[in-house]
Parts: C-alpha cells; structure tokens; sequence
C-alpha cells in the first residue's frame, strides 16, 4: 500500500473505533457529515484543537464548530435562549450551527478563539454521530480542506490537501449536501444570519422570524477573509463563454463544462458546488460561471462563488 491510501479508511466498525481512539489520544480524524468533511480534534483538548489550525494553516485562529451528540449535551455548554432552542429543536441533527454564549465549560478557550460564544452543531450523518458516541467527546471541525480553499465533498478531496496532517480520513462516500452549515448567531435577542449555507433563509425565518445582517455588533470571524478559492480565475454571472475559458453551468446550455445542475435545481447545485469547481480548476485558468438565482440555497451559493472569485489576496 502507497502512503497516499493508508491514510484512508472505511468508516466501517473498524475504522470509527480506530477513529474514536484516535481522538481520544489527542489525534486529528477527518471524517464524513452531511454538509462537508469536517477535520476533527477533541474540543476539550487545547492541544488537539491547535493541532487543526496547524494543519489547516490558518492564517489565525478563527473559532471552530463544536460538534455534538445532541441538545442536552450542547445545553452543558452554551446558554440556550427561546428562539435558539426552537431552532435546535426544528434542524437538529442537521445542517444547522449555532453561535451562543459560552457557558462554564470543559471546552478549550481555544475553539472560541477567545471569543465569549462558541459555535455548536449536531451532524445528521450516521458516521459522524456514531464517531460522537464512541468518543464520548465534543468534536471541533472545521472544513477539511487547507485554509482559504475549496471544501472538502469526498475524501480524496480531504487526501489531497491534508494527508500528511491527518491521522486517518474516514471514507463515507460523497457528502450529501455539499455545503457548509448554516451559522446563526444572536445580537441580544436577534437572531443573525452569519453564514448562508445548507439550510436556506426561509426556512430558518419560518421559526426565528427575521434573520438581521451581520454587521458591526456581530460578526463571524471566519467569513471576513477571502475563502473557498480555487486556482483559476472566476468569472460570475456569464452569459456567454470566452475563448480559454470553461463554463460552470445551471440550467440547460449546451456550452457547459460541467452543469450544476441541467435542470436547474439549487439542491443539486449545491451539492455539485465544490467538486465541479475541483474538477475544473484542474484544467482551465479561467472559470466562467452561469447566473444562478439568489433564491432558497442560492443565496449560499453566490455567496460561495462570490467568495472564489474575490481571489485569495
Ligand atoms: O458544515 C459545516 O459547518 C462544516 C462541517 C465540518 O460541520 N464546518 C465548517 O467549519 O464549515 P468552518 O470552521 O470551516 O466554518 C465555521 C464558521 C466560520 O465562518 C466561523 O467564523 C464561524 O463558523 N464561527 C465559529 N465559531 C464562531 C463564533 N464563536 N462566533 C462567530 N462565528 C463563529
Ligand atoms: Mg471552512
């Protein structure tokens, strides 16, 4: 075996309790959720945590998603306001993450970034919850790509940026949605949007009410910097294709590269988002990108793509 496989393995029986004894000793385990993969350290262990800002190579240590088994265990550590405990009730386990004020807790100082709040979340996918159990820790994951770059959607993706920093990449196939979760934190009593993402707006606003814009009172650390950004140049927006240049496309078009989705359906292009920007990043410098509606998951979508083509300046 090359040392490129050896670091993945089946999230099988085998390979989840390997992983979860790995995260018990204060390892790195990259492993499958519903949204991307996530790369994962002990939450209560300052040392693991740091481990993953040094293996992501970020910049600085923006705050991380904790990772939990379910409501009563996030309660332990975060403080649960009405509105925060309605929407963990509606989309947990799920693509859902939420930014709370840190209650007095075993987490490290350092998944919070020496903020006061920490970001929560309870994953939906069977090897992700089953990894929880079988820890019997919070998990802090960030996305498992190296900083600034494309998500993660398979663990090959994982493999190319992280194999050496990696302790083992639990292999779950291609991730179900294929965008990040949907960050909702709170000004006083408001609910924030911080980050659009697996779970559109409406629904959200169906049981918060209106979703404020984050602003100066509150923010997330981690969207202030260009992210998500592949080689090539980006073009957004395209109606026609340039010489030199491949199309992303949505919708028909028989000028596509690759189509996010021929029929034009949001779900579908978001999960074919990161893998399709992979996939043409390989081969063309410039990358022209089809409209997409800012409607449903749209939102997320342009805000991802917006973010690729900012550059990584
Ligand atoms: O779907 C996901 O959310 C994936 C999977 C692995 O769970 N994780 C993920 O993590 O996307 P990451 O680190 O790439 O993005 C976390 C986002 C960042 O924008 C970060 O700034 C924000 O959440 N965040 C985390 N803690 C925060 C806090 N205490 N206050 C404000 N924003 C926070
Ligand atoms: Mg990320």
């Amino acid at each position: 075996m090359d040392s490129l496989t050896e670091k993945i393995a089946p999230a099988d029986a085998e390979g989840i309790a390997r992983a979860a004894r790995i995260l018990r000793d204060g390892g790195l385990v990259a492993f499958p959720t519903e949204t991307v993969y996530g790369l994962g350290a002990d939450a209560t262990n300052g040392r693991a945590v740091a481990g993953i800002f040094a293996a992501k190579g970020r910049p600085r240590f923006n705050p991380l998603i904790v990772h939990v088994q379910g409501l009563a265990e996030a309660e332990r550590h975060a403080i649960f306001s009405d509105i925060a405990r309605r929407l963990a009730a509606r989309f947990w386990p799920g693509a859902l993450t939420l930014v709370l004020p840190r209650a007095t807790t075993a987490l490290s100082e350092l998944v919070s970034a020496g903020l006061s709040t920490v970001a929560l979340r309870v994953p939906s996918h069977p090897v992700a919850q089953r990894l929880l159990r079988e820890a019997g820790l919070p998990i802090a994951a960030p996305s498992a790509n190296s900083s600034g770059r494309v998500s993660a959607t398979l663990a090959s993706h994982v493999e190319d940026a992280l194999q050496d920093k990696v302790d083992v990449i639990l292999d779950g196939g291609p991730t179900a949605l294929g965008l990040e979760s949907t960050v909702i934190g709170f000004d006083g009593a408001r609910p924030v949007l911080l980050r659009p993402g697996a779970i559109a707006r409406d629904d959200i606003e169906a049981v918060s009410g209106p979703l404020q814009k984050a602003g100066a009172n509150i923010q997330s650390p981690g969207q202030m910097e260009s992210h998500y950004a592949p080689d090539a140049t980006l073009r957004l927006n395209a109606s026609t294709v340039e010489q030199g240049e491949a199309l992303l496309g949505f919708g028909p078009s028989s000028d596509a590269t690759l189509n996010l989705s021929i029929r034009g359906d949001l779900k579908e292009a978001a999960a074919n988002l990161f893998a399709m920007l992979r996939e043409l990043d390989k081969n063309a410098r410039r990358i022209a990108v089809m409209p997409i509606p800012d409607t449903g998951l749209g939102e997320a979508i342009n805000d991802r793509l917006r973010r690729a083509a900012a550059g990584r300046e």
